[in-house]
């Protein structure tokens, strides 16, 4: 490669077909059970990615621009602790704040790499072709592929930061979660860092407002899985038959997001040969999205062998974002 000349290379480690081929025996399993839910990986096709990105620009969703503000004050320190060649960036999608993190490696002379590794193709290659064209002589190694299934499969190179951004980690579920961040830190080698955004829990109403935004976009993003349903298994949800729900759970210390039926209705699943009964006023929950304090942070990455650098909140504490690193004497590289 020429001096000044990026590359890009994209890998997809997707089940033939795509991600969404993938997604018959988990939909016939999560609308079998008794309460019916959907994993939020499959809203994540093009116009949900777009979704998501207008959701992030509408007043009431808060966490995007806060970690924004964090990464704008922080980028720098990160980058002079961290010393990372390579950002390794999980559930990277539209990569807007990723940005601040290679201007900062830029500016320190460290930059290399940037490895997206997102499920969904269309957004992972358009951000590798952009960003080629923004950062002279920058590889991009995008990993198009599920993290959950292959996160040992992601090229891990000594001096790497590794970003998850917009507090995606609550969007597992708490056992899922430890067994990811205890994955995550068996992969680190002791120089890398690993840098998390995460929501924080606060005032009800003002996380009510941020999973129901006034325009609606977040109750479009929420339906929308039901469209990918419609197109990837050919099934016959009316997407007006539903209603976007979504609540504070304070034991669980999670919004929880669900789509209610508005009246009684039988769906068809063709492509899996399954009728779905919903009773009036039933819901199917499609999303949980966790919110943490610090310390069950730090206690969730003791419990995954990480010890807990840094941490840093915008100025009225809705957001954390926190440094780590493996911690001493645990298993790595
Ligand atoms: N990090 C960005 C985008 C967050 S949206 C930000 O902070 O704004 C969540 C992203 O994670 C989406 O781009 C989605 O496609 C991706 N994603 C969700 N589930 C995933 C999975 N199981 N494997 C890989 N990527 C996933
Ligand atoms: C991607 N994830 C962190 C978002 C969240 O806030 O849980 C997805 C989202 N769902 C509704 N609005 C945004």
């Amino acid at each position: 490669m020429a001096a000044g000349e990026g590359a890009i290379e994209i890998e997809v480690d997707l089940p033939g077909g795509g991600v969404l081929a993938g997604m018959a025996e988990v939909v016939r399993e999560g609308l079998s059970s008794p309460f019916k839910e959907l994993p939020p990986k499959f809203f994540y096709d093009e116009r949900g990615s777009a979704l998501f990105e207008r959701i992030t620009e509408q007043p009431e969703y808060y966490p995007t621009r806060c970690e924004r503000r964090i990464l704008d004050r922080r980028a720098g320190e990160i980058v002079r602790s961290a010393r990372p060649r390579t950002l390794i960036e999980l559930g990277s999608g539209a990569a807007a704040k990723s940005r601040v993190l290679l201007d900062a490696m830029r500016d320190a002379g460290t930059l290399e790499r940037f490895v997206p590794v997102d499920i969904a193709e269309d957004i992972t290659r358009r951000v590798a072709a952009e960003l080629v064209g923004e950062y002279p002589g920058l590889a991009v190694e995008g990993i198009v592929c599920d993290y959950e299934t292959h996160l040992e499969r992601i090229p891990r190179p000594e001096g790497a930061l590794i970003a998850f951004l917009g507090s995606t980690i609550g969007n597992f579920r708490p056992t899922a979660r430890r067994s990811f961040l205890a994955r995550i830190a068996t992969l680190m080698y002791p120089e890398d860092r690993f840098l998390l955004g995460t929501d924080l829990v606060k005032d009800p109403a003002r996380l009510e407002a941020a999973y129901d935004d006034a325009a609606g976009v977040t109750a479009e993003f929420n339906k929308n899985v039901l469209g990918v349903l419609n197109r990837e298994l050919d099934a016959d949800f009316d997407l007006d038959g539903f209603e976007h729900v979504a609540f504070w759970d304070a034991d669980n210390e999670w919004i929880d997001m669900r789509l209610r039926a508005l009246a009684e209705q039988y769906v068809d699943l063709r492509a899996l040969g399954m009728r779905v009964h919903f009773a009036r006023n039933e819901e199917m929950r499609t999303e949980i999205s966790a919110k943490f304090t610090r310390e069950r942070i730090e206690a969730g990455y003791a419990d995954a062998g990480l010890e807990l650098l840094e941490w840093w909140t915008d100025e009225e504490g809705l957001y954390a974002l926190s440094l780590a690193r493996p911690a001493a004497g645990s298993e790595s590289g």
